[in-house]
Parts: structure tokens; C-alpha cells; sequence
């Protein structure tokens, strides 16, 4: 497996992470904490930033020399001016997805005992640059090399059932949306799904 080069899009490039972007990676922090922390939560700190973005770019380089999956969250960048504004990936899931009908490919009668291992997608998009069009326009770009480079055979994004923003870039990302109709687990709420159009109809089933 090779490493994920940057994905370049119309209006962005989405790379990894370096130590270079800590300013701006931690003026990313504090614009999406505005007005979504709980009392008592705390914007990351300068260090704590500084930490997770040694261990992002570390996670990058040292993923694909092991030829793994380039699991991970990347920059997403405007080509024009080069500013970091968000970030986005693919994440690896483990959970009874399949409890979803759209995952499953059909009804669901009762919750599993079992969980699957899906590909999820992240995406975060600074709170001063949303609904532009950023975060469908960096996850469809995932999605394409997901689908064409890694051939992985679906992909799924999950959500909360308040949080309507992430819902609509599924839809535009030409997802099916599906709910978890089971109490547990309480943090499965909403899924999206797409299954690479290459693959056969019994590939499509047989998820
Ligand atoms: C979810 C998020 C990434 C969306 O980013 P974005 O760049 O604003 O999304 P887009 O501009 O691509 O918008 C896609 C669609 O969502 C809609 N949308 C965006 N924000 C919305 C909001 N707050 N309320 C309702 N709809 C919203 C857009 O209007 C657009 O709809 P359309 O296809 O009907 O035109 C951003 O709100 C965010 O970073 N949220 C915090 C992190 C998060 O929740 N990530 C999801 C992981 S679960």
C-alpha cells in the first residue's frame, strides 16, 4: 500500500499534518470550540496541541512505511492562500453497524452481538469558514480515493442526531442515511453509507 498523497480538489489541498501548522492548528482548536463547549471543558492548550500534532504527522510518515492504511487526519488547506482550515480523514470503525438498515442492506430485527470493522470519514471545518461547500468538497475527495486508489468496498460516516450540519454533507456525498432504531450502543445514533459503484451486485449484499 502506498502512502496517501495530497488530494488536490478545486479549491483545496488536503495533505498531512506538519509541526509547522501548531499556530494555525491551534487558532483551528479555539474557532471550533467557540460556543460548542459544555461548562467546564476547556479549550486545548498550546501544548496539548502541540502534542497531537507531533503524533498526527509522526502517525502519517510512519503508517505508510509500514505500507498501512492511511488511517489518520490530514489538513485540509485552500490553495489559494495555503491556510489551514480544517481537517479531515479516514478513520477506522468498530461497532454494530450493521444494526443500521442501510448498512445492512435491508431490515434489521434485532440488535447484533457483533461489530464490524468499517472505514469511517472524518471531516472539521473551522467555525468562520462553514457553509461553503469545504467539508463536502474535502470528503468527496477521500471518498474518490478511497473508492478508485484503496478500492475499499464502502465507506460510512457517523454522527448524532442533533447534528444536522454533518447529516447534509452525507447527502452530499451522496450517502444513505440511517438510524439506530436499538437503545445501544447510545453513541450509534445516526450512519451514513456509500458502497463503491465497482463493486458487483453480490459484492453489494454481501458486506
Ligand atoms: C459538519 C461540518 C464539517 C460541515 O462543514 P461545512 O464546510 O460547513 O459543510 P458544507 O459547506 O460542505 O455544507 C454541506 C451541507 O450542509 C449544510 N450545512 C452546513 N452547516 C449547516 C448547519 N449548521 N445547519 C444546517 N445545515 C448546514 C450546508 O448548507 C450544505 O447543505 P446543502 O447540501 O443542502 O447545500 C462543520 O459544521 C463542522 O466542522 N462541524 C463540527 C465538527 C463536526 O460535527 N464534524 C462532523 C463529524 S460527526
Amino acid at each position: 500500500m502506498t502512502a496517501m498523497p495530497p488530494l488536490i480538489t478545486p479549491r483545496l489541498i488536503i495533505r498531512p499534518f506538519v509541526l509547522d501548522d501548531l499556530d494555525a492548528y491551534c487558532r483551528l482548536q479555539q474557532a471550533s470550540a467557540e460556543g460548542v463547549l459544555s461548562p467546564g471543558e476547556g479549550v486545548a492548550t498550546r501544548e496539548q496541541c502541540a502534542e497531537w500534532l507531533r503524533w498526527a504527522a509522526a502517525n502519517a510518515v510512519q503508517l505508510a512505511q509500514l505500507h498501512q492504511p492511511p488511517y489518520g487526519d490530514r489538513a485540509v488547506t485552500l490553495r489559494s492562500s495555503g491556510e489551514l482550515i480544517g481537517a479531515c480523514g479516514l478513520v477506522p470503525c468498530i461497532g454494530p453497524f450493521e444494526q443500521i438498515p442501510e448498512v445492512a442492506g435491508g431490515p434489521v430485527s434485532a440488535p447484533l452481538k457483533t461489530a464490524s470493522a468499517e472505514v469511517g470519514l472524518f471531516y472539521m471545518i473551522s467555525a468562520g469558514q462553514r457553509r461553503r461547500g469545504y467539508a463536502s468538497e474535502a470528503a468527496h475527495a477521500l471518498i474518490d480515493y478511497a473508492f478508485g486508489e484503496l478500492r475499499i468496498h464502502r465507506v460510512i460516516a457517523t454522527t448524532t442526531h442533533d447534528n444536522t450540519a454533518s447529516q447534509r454533507v452525507m447527502r452530499r456525498l451522496g450517502m444513505q442515511i440511517g438510524r439506530n432504531s436499538f437503545p445501544d450502543p447510545h453513541w450509534l445514533q445516526v450512519v451514513g453509507v456509500r458502497v463503491n459503484p465497482a463493486a458487483r451486485p453480490a459484492e453489494m449484499s454481501a458486506s
